[in-house]
């Protein structure tokens, strides 16, 4: 797989704060990769990085090879970012402001207004197309800075909580957009801070707290490192089974019992239910129901970081 971005030992302060302390990780054309933390984490701090905006402390970015430090013009051909806090004169209006950035970005005029006019339907915005940005809502003009980027279509497509402060219908839909975008060969790098949006859009997450990485995989990955994070919940048919199917169960995992349904505790639960079953019923345990619990990102959140203030 080939390298879009190598982070490689950043380190960014302002002044006193370390807001990105010695962080290293790849990125890879193609993916949906997502940074995920809580406020004050770093992760706007690491996507103004990478898309030149800071120039690092220490370390480096290279985006395609080329080190945002000494390369800054080429990476900004290569980059494009939607910032967490549009910022657009109050005297712009949406559909001014996107044809002006479509012209920016190469389109001719022709093509300019047939793209931004695709971009704004897309998103629900074409009827706010002629009010003035300090007539919008928050929502809307985050939308309106997440079409900036589907109508440059850059190579490395960077979003800064793109559907924080924007309803539920909006969010499928500049989810989709999204994800299309990377379809048609961008790469994607999203902040968030919240985990069903990591989890439904990001196919590797870094975990950051604190300016540090904390975990980095694929969601599946993340939950399997909470110990015991999994729960098969077994029922079983005859009451005078119970004892027997204690002990089997008892050798997958921690296991607490509620009359006649069993919960074990164990990782890689999906697997494991299969094996379960197979245990009790060749002793000739009959199963009524199975069904698999895996902890949430949040689980995973809590597991990494208590984990990590213990130390
Ligand atoms: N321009 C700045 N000057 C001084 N301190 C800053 C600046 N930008 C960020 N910081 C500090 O760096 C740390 C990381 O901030 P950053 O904005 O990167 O976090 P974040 O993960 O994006 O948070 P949020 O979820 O709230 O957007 C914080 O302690 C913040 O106060
Ligand atoms: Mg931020």
């Amino acid at each position: 797989m080939r390298k879009a971005i190598e982070i490689v030992n950043l380190v960014k302060r302002f002044g006193d704060t370390i807001a990105v302390d010695n962080l290293s990780l790849d990125i890879y054309e193609g993916e949906i990769f997502g940074f995920l933390g809580p406020n004050g984490s770093g992760k706007t701090t690491t996507l103004l990085t990478i898309a030149t905006v800071y120039k690092p402390t220490s370390g480096d970015v290279r985006v395609y090879g080329y080190s945002v430090v000494n390369y800054g013009d080429k990476v900004r051909k290569l980059i494009g970012i939607a910032f967490q806090d549009p910022k657009a004169l109050g005297i712009d209006k949406p559909y001014d402001l996107l044809l002006w950035h479509a012209r920016v970005v190469g389109y001719s005029f022709n093509d300019a207004k047939k793209v931004v006019k695709g971009v704004m339907e897309s998103l629900g915005l074409w009827e706010y197309r002629n009010k003035y940005f300090y007539q919008l809502s928050g929502g809307t003009r985050k939308k309106v800075e997440i079409a900036k980027i589907l109508i440059q279509r850059p190579k490395v497509a960077i979003f800064d909580e793109p559907t924080a402060q924007v309803d539920v219908t909006s969010k499928h839909a500049m989810w989709d957009a999204i994800r299309e975008l990377r379809n048609s060969g961008s790469t994607i790098i999203l902040a968030t801070n919240d985990m069903f949006e990591a989890e439904r859009m990001c196919e590797r997450i870094a975990i950051i707290y604190r300016g540090r990485l904390r975990a980095l995989g694929a969601v599946k990955e993340l939950k399997d490192l909470v110990p015991y994070g999994d729960i098969v919940e077994v029922s079983i048919a005859k009451q005078e089974d119970a004892e027997r199917a204690v002990k089997i169960l008892s050798g997958f995992g921690k296991v607490g019992a509620n009359g006649l349904q069993f919960m074990v505790y164990l990782n890689r639960g999906e697997e494991k239910a299969i094996e379960i079953i197979d245990a009790l019923e060749k002793v000739g345990i009959r199963v009524t129901r199975i069904m698999v619990k895996e902890p949430t990102l949040d689980d995973v959140f809590f597991y990494i970081t208590k984990a990590k203030l213990k130390e």
